[in-house]
């Protein structure tokens, strides 16, 4: 990637091709003191107000910087290094983490130790990293009293406000409105598939656990629909294709969203899971398309639910466990209420609050 010029225009050269720069996308980057705030990063003008045919009265490229006068009276000068990473035209912090499948012979996971200032301190960036990397991280000793949990969520982001309220508590209860608060075991799902939008992170924190059973199970469903695309692609592709209804209903709200079990992203690669078999309702299709939609499904719910693709560990009290609700499934085992405690606090957050901790710390610590 080179930054070129000849006759007052701007190239990029990026090894194969040669393109003009439009004179105007140079313009509306004019940084001075008078166009740009610089703490913040924002115009201080607005682009839409200026005549679209800018051009460049002359221009040139000293020590990485490109000083162009535009016919317009404004000068400006880029640093060509900053121009080049616009070529990217993806966000480079998050989508630089690469992804790592795993499956039931994940071992050595690296927990981390809190401590009283972990979101702000160097430790956040590989705590989060190892979040990006593999879908979940283990945070040991939070504290657990007083609903510090949400706190903790808050010291990362915002906590994501449900008509739960801003944190659930897990404990076997009477009467209760979902599987989860009995002591049967939950088989591997994605929480909430039914909001719109469903939220991003759940954030789980071990406050007592004497039970022997009760373990957490955690399925990649990266890796899931990976393998389903490479071994099944017929069954890969309807489920990509077909948008189910996930519905749920309670005494002063029902929620309902539409989506694909397996969701793409605009390159066709992978975006999200959704898989709580309870609460999805297939559309009427053409029988053989049905048929197809069965099996396939069928398929998914018994790769998520092998032991191949499972890990499953106890959480011990004050272990937090925070979890891509996009790319992970998680799950219980069986336990019995008489043996002892179990009481787990959840909450969610969403994506933002990752990603801009992550830009922020990486900023903070020069990483
Ligand atoms: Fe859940």
């Amino acid at each position: 990637m080179k930054i070129e010029l000849s006759n007052n225009k701007v190239y990029y050269n990026n090894g194969t091709s040669v393109e003009e720069i439009h004179p105007f996308w140079l313009r509306e980057r004019a940084n001075g003191e008078k166009f740009l705030d610089e703490k913040t990063q924002q115009r201080l003008f607005d682009p839409t107000s200026l005549s679209v045919d800018v051009g460049i009265k002359n221009a040139k490229i000293k020590n990485e910087v490109l000083e162009i006068n535009f016919n317009d009276g404004v000068n400006s000068k880029l640093n060509i290094n900053s121009i080049a990473q616009e070529f990217s035209k993806k966000d480079n912090v998050i989508s630089s983490i690469a992804k790592i499948k795993w499956d039931s012979n994940l071992k050595n996971i690296k927990n981390f130790d809190y401590k009283t200032d972990l979101s702000e301190s160097k430790e956040m960036y590989d705590v989060l990293t190892t979040f990006y990397k593999y879908g979940f991280v283990i945070i040991k000793m939070v504290p657990t009293e007083n609903n510090y949990l949400v706190k903790f969520a808050n010291s990362i982001g915002s906590v994501r406000r449900t008509n739960f309220g801003e944190h659930f508590n897990v404990k076997s209860k009477p009467s209760p409105n979902d599987l989860a608060y009995t002591p049967l075991p939950l088989a591997p799902h994605t929480d909430n598939p039914y909001r719109n939008p469903v939220p991003c992170i759940q954030i789980l924190h071990c406050i007592v656990n004497e039970v022997n059973g009760g373990s957490s199970t955690l399925v990649d469903g990266y890796n899931v629909t990976e393998t389903l695309k490479k071994e099944n692609p017929d069954f890969y592709n309807i489920l990509t294709q077909v948008k189910v209804r996930f519905k749920f209903i309670d005494k002063d709200v029902i929620l309902e969203d539409w989506s694909e079990l397996i969701k793409l992203d605009e390159y066709k690669n992978f975006k999200q899971v959704r898989f709580s078999p309870r609460l999805d309702f297939v559309p009427i299709l053409e029988k053989k398309e049905l048929d197809l939609y069965y099996r396939a499904r069928k398929k998914l719910s018994d790769l998520y639910n092998s032991e191949k693709f499972r890990i499953q560990f106890k959480l011990e009290q004050g272990d937090l466990l925070m979890m891509d609700n996009y790319r992970l499934l998680h799950g219980r085992t069986e336990f019995d209420i008489n043996e002892g405690n179990r009481f787990l606090q959840g909450c969610y957050i969403d994506f933002d609050s990752t990603e801009g901790k992550l830009r922020h710390i990486k900023r903070k610590f020069n990483l």
